[in-house]
């Protein structure tokens, strides 16, 4: 397959990780017969700086024209005092609403030989856990109203939550297919104790469940699911949620799994296009020291060889590599706690020796 990779590399570590990403999809491309070609573009404070806006047109262009989109990380502390609507962030949330990636998943599995990294306790954590996080990306209070106000109290800013069953219905849709090639078990977590946008979502997520009587499907306060994750983390399958609930638990399961560093993830519209990027952020602290974990990156590659270009094999050459080299004890300076680890480039190299 001849494919086209935009590559948004972004700010501090951002770069480092995604050229170890790439170099493993090249490697790969060579050995499977594939042709990709990556092409960059700015995004994120590198963006401000460069065209003094985070998320350029031709970067949106570029994105939409090419096969996938492989992503850093933005941001850092140079642009962290700039207004809302000009700060790095603001072209993830741009280039998700532009490319409609409304679907995010977000899967969190424990690697056995980094069970020791888990901080729960080992009974806790016995059989493991292995979690695929649904996340809808383009709604909710993300995306709702939003500003500023006089109120009883004097100034006051607002954001809202508003969901529409046409949003809950599609990435329901895509909750009950994934549990439907998994272990068949989805939990929908909202707080529809409190919320009128989480009754509806609720309401519309039992509606589709009638189409698949082959998953079992409950609901969950996400108060409870915040601790259920730390309780006994083995009893999730595929979670389903809206876009903020989502960002939260997906951060407290990548801890529960030893590393955020380890975390890939998948923003995914009704096409096979995608964007795919790291959980984590941009670490300016370690910027440029090739000290990164670039294994959430390069697993990112990897789900996006398998839901971008349906190349399972080739993915699956990926993750075990990745286990591979990580069941021989090497570790990045995250998972090493002082002792001797590699940097970003050798890990990749020997990641590379694994394909
Ligand atoms: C994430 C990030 C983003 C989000 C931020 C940087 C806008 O935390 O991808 O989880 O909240 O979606
Ligand atoms: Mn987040």
């Amino acid at each position: 397959m001849n494919l086209n990779i935009a590559l948004l590399k972004g700010d501090g570590i951002g770069p480092e990780i995604v050229d170890s990403a790439v170099r493993v999809l090249e490697v790969i491309g060579e050995k499977y017969g594939h042709k990709f070609t990556f092409t960059p573009y700015d995004i994120g404070g590198c963006a401000i700086d460069k065209h003094g806006m985070p998320l350029p047109e031709e970067t949106v262009k570029g994105c939409l024209e090419a096969d996938s989109v492989l992503l850093g990380a933005v941001g850092g502390p140079k642009w962290d005092t700039l207004p809302g609507n000009m700060r790095p962030e603001k072209a993830l949330l741009g280039i998700r609403a532009a490319m409609n990636l409304f679907t995010n998943l977000r899967p969190a599995k424990l690697y056995p030989a980094l069970k020791d990294e888990c901080p729960l306790r080992a009974d806790i954590v016995e059989n493991g856990f292995d979690i695929m996080i649904v996340r809808e990306l383009t709604g909710g209070i993300y995306f709702g109203e939003r500003g500023m106000r006089e109120g009883k109290y004097g100034e006051e800013a607002y954001d809202t939550e508003c969901y529409s069953r046409m949003e809950i219905e599609r990435i329901a849709r895509v909750a009950f297919e994934s549990a439907k090639k998994r272990r068949g078990k989805l939990i929908s977590i909202d707080k529809a104790n409190v919320l009128e946008s989480s009754r509806l979502w609720r309401k519309v997520v039992h509606e589709i469940a009638e189409e698949y009587p082959e998953v079992e499907c409950t609901d969950m306060l996400v108060d409870n699911a915040a601790m259920q994750l730390v309780r006994n983390p083995a009893q999730f399958d595929v979670i389903v949620t809206s876009n903020m609930f989502g960002d939260i638990l997906s951060d407290e399961a990548s801890q529960i799994t030893g590393s955020i560093g380890m975390l890939p993830s998948a923003s995914l519209n009704e096409t096979t296009k995608g964007l795919y990027e790291p959980i984590h952020g941009s670490a300016p602290d370690i910027a440029g020291q090739n000290k990164a974990n670039p294994i959430a990156t390069i697993l990112s590659g990897a789900m996006m060889l398998l839901y971008s270009f349906n190349l399972a094999k080739e993915s699956e050459a990926i993750v075990k590599a990745v286990d591979k080299v990580l069941e021989a004890g090497y570790r990045t300076a995250d998972l090493a706690h002082g002792a001797e680890s590699l940097g970003t480039k050798e890990i990749t190299d020997k990641i590379i020796e694994c394909i």
